[in-house]
């Protein structure tokens, strides 16, 4: 994906903050009911050791944003109750009030089998069409076993939704591959529902979707919406010409396509994060104490210190940061004693055999870059496989000279944006796969292709030596745009879109 001129997009930045954001919503959602469906739920119950339940929030920025929303409008949030004491937790029916500490809206609780779950989520959602979406060259699997537990958990979600409806006008917003029936699905129960779907993911080229036996279902079901959301204009292009060609859409205008004479409109609304949360916590006392216990701990001083920060995926470019690093050393073995790279990467959808595979992988190779020296010093890789809390995180954006984003595909990419709203001391280099909505968006980033091993070396020892000439004034131009296009004018560009609010244009 090659940068270009982010103006094309919907960034409207049409509210700023979560407080514009909330008179927004209210005005757009009116009198209807706003209902949020994610496989993921905001808040899991489960039995500590004392079996006592206790109620985690879900991390991430996302989760946090859209727990705003609901807070701002009530309404319900649709997801898979996954918690060993989500069903202690709930009515009969499944739904409780959330926030646990301050009720403001319904989760609604879906229930799957440990069958539903692993043919829907790790064999259609994490198998198939993850792998279809994502030009990794990781082969898809498509089993119809797979296939018709996606199809069943898809139709349940639906009725969870219907029976949330009822009769009432409501706007359904639906996240992610997880879903690409829902819409469909949802229509047939409530026609006059809106629904709205955001899908996080890259949507592929055509020729690549007509490889998946389920594409044209698949297709039929994300042409239920009303608006459908990509992160950057290229998807959308992509599935404009699916909708065309796959599924005989007549495009009614470059945003909009006809299915059976009803308008769907497609769009790019490039998602981002809450800056100024972000930069102010990495700015508190609980940042600099992080800051100060890792930098000891590692023996970060001195060190020309590089990170990747992504979940073990085969998207993400982890082997590649790695080989990159091992030539580096071989090319330029001074370094090894001045080098840390630092991998945080918490393991993830380990019952699925490419993420075991890969985890492996990466484990092996970092032994062996390891391994190298003398064995008097600690290697140069330092390996972090958990979940880290928001401090740590923001701690390691601090101390990284380099921070490194290797995708070899990736709707958008969070980490850039975090690292740039944690860098308030406007230092510190975003190496930037092009590979990334990212790359597309954020004006004069330093891109990269990930895939070609040798440049990517190089250009990690060159960011070792030099002293980053114009680097803060690039820090300034790509922070100064994270934060007037965050998470707030995300939500606010998607619902200006949706048709049909009292004061709509
Ligand atoms: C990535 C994708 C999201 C997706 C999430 C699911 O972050 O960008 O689109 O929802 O993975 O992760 P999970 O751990 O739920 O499989």
């Amino acid at each position: 994906m090659s940068a270009s001129d982010p103006s094309q997009a919907s960034v409207a930045g049409l509210a700023r903050s979560k407080s514009e954001l909330a008179e927004l919503i209210r005005k757009r959602v009116g009198s209807r009911l706003f209902v949020n469906v994610s496989n993921r739920e905001p808040f899991v119950h489960s039995f500590g050791p004392d079996g006592q339940v206790r109620a985690q929030a879900a991390v991430g920025g996302l989760t946090l944003a859209l727990n705003s929303v609901m807070q701002a409008v009530g309404g319900v949030w649709v997801a898979h109750g996954s918690g060993d004491a989500d069903r202690a937790s709930a009515d009969p029916e499944g739904r409780l009030r959330v926030p646990p500490d301050n009720p403001a809206y319904d989760l609604q609780r879906v229930w799957l089998t440990s069958e539903e779950n692993d043919g829907y989520y790790n064999g259609c959602a994490n198998q198939a069409i993850w792998p279809i979406c994502h030009l990794a060259f990781t082969k898809p699997v498509f089993r119809t076993a797979h296939w018709e537990a996606y199809r069943k958990v898809n139709a349940k979600f639906a009725a969870a939704v219907a029976r949330a409806v009822g009769d009432q006008d409501a706007i359904i917003f639906i996240q992610d591959y997880h879903f690409a029936l829902l819409p469909r699905l949802i229509k047939q129960r409530c026609p006059n529902a809106v629904c709205v779907h955001f899908w996080h993911i890259p949507w592929p080229l055509p020729e690549v979707l007509a490889m998946c036996p389920w594409h044209e279902q698949i297709l039929d079901g994300v042409l239920g919406n009303d608006v459908f959301g990509v992160h950057v204009p290229e998807y959308a292009e992509r599935f404009l010409r699916a909708a065309r060609t796959r599924a005989g859409c007549d495009i009614a205008d470059s945003r909009t396509l006809l299915r059976d004479g009803r308008p769907v409109r497609v769009q790019a609304f490039p998602i981002s994060i809450d800056f100024d949360r972000v930069s102010r916590r990495a700015s508190g006392a609980a940042c600099d104490e992080a800051v100060s216990e890792l930098r000891e701990r590692y023996r970060l001083d001195g060190k020309f210190v590089v990170l990747g920060l992504d979940r073990i995926d085969y998207t993400k470019g982890v082997i590649e940061r790695l080989q990159a690093i091992e030539r580096m050393l071989a090319l330029h073995p001074e370094m090894r004693a001045k080098t840390a790279y630092i991998h945080a990467g918490a393991p993830s959808r380990t019952e699925i055999p490419a993420y075991r595979d890969l985890h492996e992988a990466v484990a092996a190779i970092e032994k062996r870059i390891n391994a190298g020296g003398s064995g008097r010093e600690p290697g140069p890789v330092i390996s972090i496989q958990r979940q880290l809390g928001d401090d740590d995180v923001l701690a390691l954006y601090r101390l990284a000279d380099v921070c490194v984003v290797s995708s070899l595909e990736d709707g958008m990419n969070l980490v850039a944006k975090e690292f740039l709203a944690a860098r308030n001391d406007e230092r510190g280099h975003l190496l930037l796969s092009e590979f990334t909505g990212a790359a597309w968006e954020l004006p004069g980033a330093d891109c990269f292709n990930p895939l070609a091993v040798d440049d990517f070396a190089e250009r990690l020892y060159a960011l070792s030596g030099r002293a980053d000439a114009g680097g803060a004034q690039r820090m300034r131009r790509l922070r100064e745009h994270v934060r007037t296009h965050n998470i707030y004018g995300w939500i606010g560009s998607i619902l200006q879109a949706v048709p049909g609010q009292p004061d709509a244009q």
